[in-house]
């Protein structure tokens, strides 16, 4: 097992391993929920989990289910000063020091501090797209759009210089990714290990020059910070900047992208442009319906028996949150997408201690990018063409989506 992202998100299930299935889960979901709602994969060694009640109960007990790969059965701490630094963040440690690290950072993604981001957001938006709709009539939504923007923003949040955003995309995207078509898994691991050297070096500068010269952004936070008169650990601060980076990168890059697959199904885009409201209601629905983070892992603090399978403690469990938001016993019409569904309790962003920390950033730059976007063309279509889903196991989205329009 890899330290930093345990396997089971790191392994396709076998059933998801075609570019098909991974594109549409949706059915072999809807089949394990009624067939086998908690089962064992003897070639992942993990639990599956796949029912939104089920789902809930794991997100909302972090006594009973730990987020730290560190409590798995046969885990091995990484060597090495810098190796798996993710492990040390909030995102892989359960309270009370997780709820220590996240008040670090928590009034800064409070919706409050976010909505002041609005008028910047929209003014990146509108330079991004003044650069792009200059070409044609026709982009790429992800490399052109959807990617640039969210990694521009949280360059800008952390402190990070813009000119180095291409730079944060291999990086970021190595992180998340899984193992390529050619590459065995020892090279797949080596080439990960690399990027994430390349990238903590990088930060470990940033770090050292924010010490000296504190400024109005999220690296000098962390590095300033004291919890009971302790400063972060290196490790902690260094995680920290990584998971910002890498946590709200691809995943909001898909929400857009995973949006505009969803209006154009429903022939929506027409109705939203123009109704922000309406637009806000529309993302939810992309959140449950093509949740750009469809899994998380647990590990069992206690053995823990559920639909008469008994998960022994130690295991490691995949919480399919993807599953959860098509149960239709919590959904009417799961398998529907329906623009203006109200209420909405998706786990899109998690739920409970580990709930998303970035929603607010997440839910306002969707909305901003897709409404801007929206009120510069008209009679958007999507080509027909081979999509190919994002390079990871737990991410969903596609690697490019062309888009036709009319500018306006
Ligand atoms: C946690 C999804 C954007 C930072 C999570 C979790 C999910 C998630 C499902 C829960 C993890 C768990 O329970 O184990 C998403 C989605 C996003 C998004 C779908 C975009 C559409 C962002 C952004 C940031 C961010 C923009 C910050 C810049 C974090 C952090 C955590 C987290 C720090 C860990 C919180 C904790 O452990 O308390 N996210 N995220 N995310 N997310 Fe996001």
């Amino acid at each position: 097992m890899s330290s930093s992202d345990p396997q089971g998100l790191q392994a396709f299930p076998d059933e998801l391993s075609e570019r098909e299935a991974w594109l549409e889960p949706f059915d072999w979901y809807r089949e394990m929920r009624e067939r086998a709602p908690v089962r064992y994969d003897p070639t992942r060694k993990v639990w599956d989990v796949f029912r939104y009640d089920d789902v809930k109960e794991m997100l909302d007990d972090d006594e009973r289910f730990s987020v730290s790969p560190r409590n798995a059965s046969g885990f091995q701490e990484p060597e090495g000063e810098e190796a798996g630094v993710m492990l040390d963040t909030m995102l892989l440690q359960d309270p009370p020091r997780h709820d220590e690290l996240r008040g670090v950072v928590d009034e800064e993604f409070s919706p409050r501090t976010i909505r002041e981001l609005e008028p910047r957001i929209r003014e990146l938006t509108t330079e991004l797209l003044d650069d792009i709709l200059d070409n044609g009539d026709e982009i790429d939504l992800v490399s052109e759009f959807a990617y640039p923007l969210p990694v521009i923003v949280i360059a800008e949040l952390l402190g990070v210089p813009t000119e180095d955003r291409e730079q944060f995309k291999t990086w970021s995207d190595a992180i998340v990714s899984a193992a390529s078509e050619d590459e065995s898994g020892a090279e797949f691991v080596e080439r990960q290990e690399e990027m994430r050297q390349e990238m903590a070096f990088y930060f470990i500068q940033l770090m050292e020059d924010r010490r000296e010269n504190p400024q109005d952004d999220l690296i000098s936070t962390l590095v300033t910070a004291e919890i009971d008169g302790e400063p972060l650990t290196h490790r902690e601060i260094l995680g920290t900047c990584i998971l910002l980076l890498v946590a709200g990168n691809i995943t909001t890059t898909n929400l857009i992208t995973n949006a505009m697959r969803s209006f154009d199904e429903v022939d929506a885009v027409d109705e939203l442009a123009g109704d922000d409201r309406a637009l806000t209601t529309a993302i939810e629905e992309v959140l449950r319906y093509r949740s750009p983070v469809q899994a998380m892992t647990r590990v069992a603090m206690e053995d823990v028996t559920m639909h008469g399978e008994t998960i022994e403690e130690g295991d490691q469990i995949v919480v399919w949150l993807g599953s959860g938001n098509r149960d239709e016993r919590q959904f009417d019409d799961a398998d529907e997408f329906r623009p203006d569904r109200t209420p909405n309790q998706h786990f899109g962003f998690g739920y409970g201690t580990h709930y998303c920390l970035g929603a607010p950033l997440a839910r306002l730059e969707a909305k901003v990018a897709l409404s801007e976007l929206l009120s510069r063309v008209s009679n958007v279509t999507i080509p027909e063409t081979t999509l190919e889903p994002t390079r990871s196991s737990f991410i969903y989205g596609v690697e490019s989506l062309p888009i036709r329009f009319d500018r306006e």
